[in-house]
């Protein structure tokens, strides 16, 4: 089968390229997933699972792209849930060969049915941003009605998703972002937009909930916004900062089939849209990674139509 794999960290996306690798057998509770759309993070050529398996060995040259929407091809003797031939998509193990391939082999669990009206695209585009968003705001965040919640980057993947949820979910919500993220983010629910380069963060100061997807000095600065009581939320590893009467938790997303029913049945009824910036296939994926000029929104990789 063809697969994009990386061999070399230093390298990042320019050292992807596009070979040829056996396809993966069925084993224990895996299915073999045939990967009609997979969705990859830039992140994760940085993460450790990317280049060592879990007992730490090497496992070079290894797939990347971890998120997917296809149809079950073949399934694993302990498998249960699942049937060859059904739609699904979901959030692969992020220390195994991934998705950036024609077939990938993935645990049932981490895995939800696709309802039959959702393209592929769509649905490869979702496992990460979704489920970090939900994981943040409602199982890390404890989030209740009525907060009010400063999102980072409201307008980027994982923020336009907490933005919405938490909108509808009945918090106050601002945005931050740059300048051109405005009305993107306002789009999205926000109801004060604050614009990281030109805007004072602190003028935004008093919030329950700050969900911090960008870290380093604008995570420390946020530190303080948080109201006695409240919490920091961050995906941008551990927090250099904590509020001085809250809490602060790092999270990484995790696989869940429950979580990901709930969030396509929000696509499905209009209620959260995606953010899909180019749709590239396989062939291109590499040059797709790779891009001269900045892309906005998630890159999805139609791997078969
Ligand atoms: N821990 C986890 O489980 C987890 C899960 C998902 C993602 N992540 C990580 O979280 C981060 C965000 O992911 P994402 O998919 O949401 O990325 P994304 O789509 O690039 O969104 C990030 C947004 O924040 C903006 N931004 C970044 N730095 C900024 C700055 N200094 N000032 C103003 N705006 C800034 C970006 O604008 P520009 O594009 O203009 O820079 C973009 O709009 C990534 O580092 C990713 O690896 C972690």
């Amino acid at each position: 089968m063809k697969a994009i794999v990386v061999t070399d960290e230093a390298a990042g996306t320019a050292g992807m390229t596009l070979v040829e690798r056996p396809e993966p057998e069925p084993a224990g509770n895996d299915v073999v997933v045939r990967v009609h759309a997979s969705g990859f993070t830039p992140g994760e050529l940085t993460w450790p699972g990317t280049w060592t398996d879990r007992l730490g060995r090497d496992r070079t040259p290894s797939i990347p792209g971890h998120e997917l929407a296809g149809v079950v091809s073949a399934l694993g003797y302990g498998t249960r849930g699942l049937s060859v031939g059904q739609r699904v998509f979901g959030l692969t193990d992020w220390t195994r060969d991934g998705t950036l391939a024609e077939y990938t082999a993935v645990e049932a669990r981490n895995l939800a049915p696709l309802p039959g009206d959702v393209d592929f695209t769509v649905g490869a585009s979702l496992p990460i941003s979704g489920l970090t968003a939900w994981q943040g705001l409602f199982v890390h965040g404890r989030f209740q009605v009525g907060q009010s919640i400063l999102v980072h980057g409201a307008a980027g993947g994982v923020g336009s998703m907490v933005t919405q949820l938490a909108r509808q979910a009945g918090a106050y919500v601002i945005g931050t972002g740059r300048a051109a993220d405005r009305q993107p983010a306002l789009d999205f629910g926000a109801r004060e937009f604050v614009d990281l380069d030109n805007d004072s963060l602190d003028d935004a100061g008093g919030v329950d909930l700050v969900f911090d997807v960008i870290g380093g000095d604008i995570g420390k600065r946020s530190a303080r916004l948080i109201r006695p009581g409240g919490m920091l939320v961050t995906i941008a590893g551990p927090p250099e900062a904590r509020p001085a009467d809250g809490l602060a938790v790092d999270f990484v997303v995790e696989a869940d089939r429950a979580q990901l029913s709930e969030i396509v049945e929000r696509v499905r009824d209009g209620r959260l849209r995606t953010n899909i910036g180019r749709v590239a296939p396989l062939d291109d994926a590499v040059a797709a990674f790779t891009p001269t000029e900045r892309i906005k929104g998630k890159t999805i990789i139609r791997v078969h139509p």
